[in-house]
């Protein structure tokens, strides 16, 4: 068995930056929902003190590439953006790399979708070359990629709309279908690819969280076995399922690193013929991130 894996990364989510906007401007637009929902709710369950001690950790434990799996705000504002931009900063400044998608919360808004203000924080390329694959990116194209280590690769999706009040769907059109399609046909069948979306694609029992044609990206999904592992957030509970019985990909759900009750992330470490799936949960008493468990999947 190796010691080394050949590709090693920390997948978080939901990080909910908030920091609440109480001028007339939030009737406007949904946003006083989510500012009283935050006032209420939010700023008490979700503590960012505790994203701070990501960082030394992920130095500790010789993390260099962090996928942030959307929901990086609580309504879009710009300073709850300038706010993960800082964090992002933070982690690049420690060498590492880091691929940021946006959540429904990103797109909060008709306005804020209009402007594509998630893309004024965040690149919406994870690599930028003169390749055919890299002419793809979540602004214009709603995917994109990059190689990563050892053959694997990176694809980033933006599967997020602005959506009425009460609503926090997500929409896998049939324009991201078609591109998604032409991002996988360019990469060779036997290299392995990682999916990053904030929406799962399954368990769709509620319509007003789920992703739409979410049927339609699980049954693309299917015609490419070389995606192995599909990873996301939004639901805010930790999860892992195994459907590679059924042609589809391992799914993992790191949870949200900033909830004060369920706070968790996930260190991923893929090997030749296994993975390692490491869960770190908060905790209260040492007022720090511990390891949790770690499974084992053969690949
Ligand atoms: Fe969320
Ligand atoms: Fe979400």
């Amino acid at each position: 068995m190796n010691k080394k894996p050949l590709l090693k990364f920390a997948h978080i989510s939901d990080l909910h930056f908030g920091k609440g906007n109480f001028g007339f401007s939030q009737f406007l637009s949904k946003r006083w929902l989510g500012n009283l929902n935050y006032l209420l709710f939010r700023r008490k369950h979700f503590l960012h003190d505790r994203i701070q001690k990501l960082t030394p950790l992920f130095n500790e434990l010789n993390i260099e590439n962090i996928i942030v799996s959307g929901d990086v705000s609580t309504t879009s504002l710009y300073k709850e953006f300038a706010l993960a931009k800082d964090f992002t900063q933070i982690l690049k400044e420690a060498s590492k790399s880091v691929y940021v998608i946006p959540g429904n919360h990103d797109t909060y808004t008709r306005k804020t979708q209009k402007k594509n203000v998630f893309y004024q924080y965040f690149s919406p390329s994870f690599e930028k070359n003169s390749s055919k694959i890299s002419s793809f990116n979540l602004k214009d194209h709603f995917v994109c990629a990059k190689k990563l280590e050892h053959g694997f690769w990176l694809i980033g999706m933006d599967t997020t709309i602005a959506t009425n009040l009460y609503y926090s769907t997500g929409n896998f059109t049939q324009k991201i279908e078609e591109n998604l399609k032409q991002l996988l046909d360019l990469i060779p069948k036997n290299e392995k690819v990682i999916v990053v979306n904030h929406f799962p694609f399954f368990f769709q029992d509620d319509k007003r969280r789920r992703l739409e044609r979410g049927k339609s990206l699980e049954n693309l999904l299917k015609n490419y076995p070389n995606v192995f592992l599909y990873v996301h957030g939004h639901t805010h509970k930790r999860s892992l399922v195994d459907l590679r019985h059924t042609n589809l990909p391992i799914i993992l759900d790191s949870g949200s690193c900033s909830h004060k009750t369920q706070g968790s992330w996930n260190l991923i470490e893929i090997y030749d013929d296994h993975l390692e799936v490491s869960l770190f949960t908060w905790n209260i008493a040492t007022d720090n991130w511990v390891l949790k468990e770690k499974e084992e999947l053969p690949l």
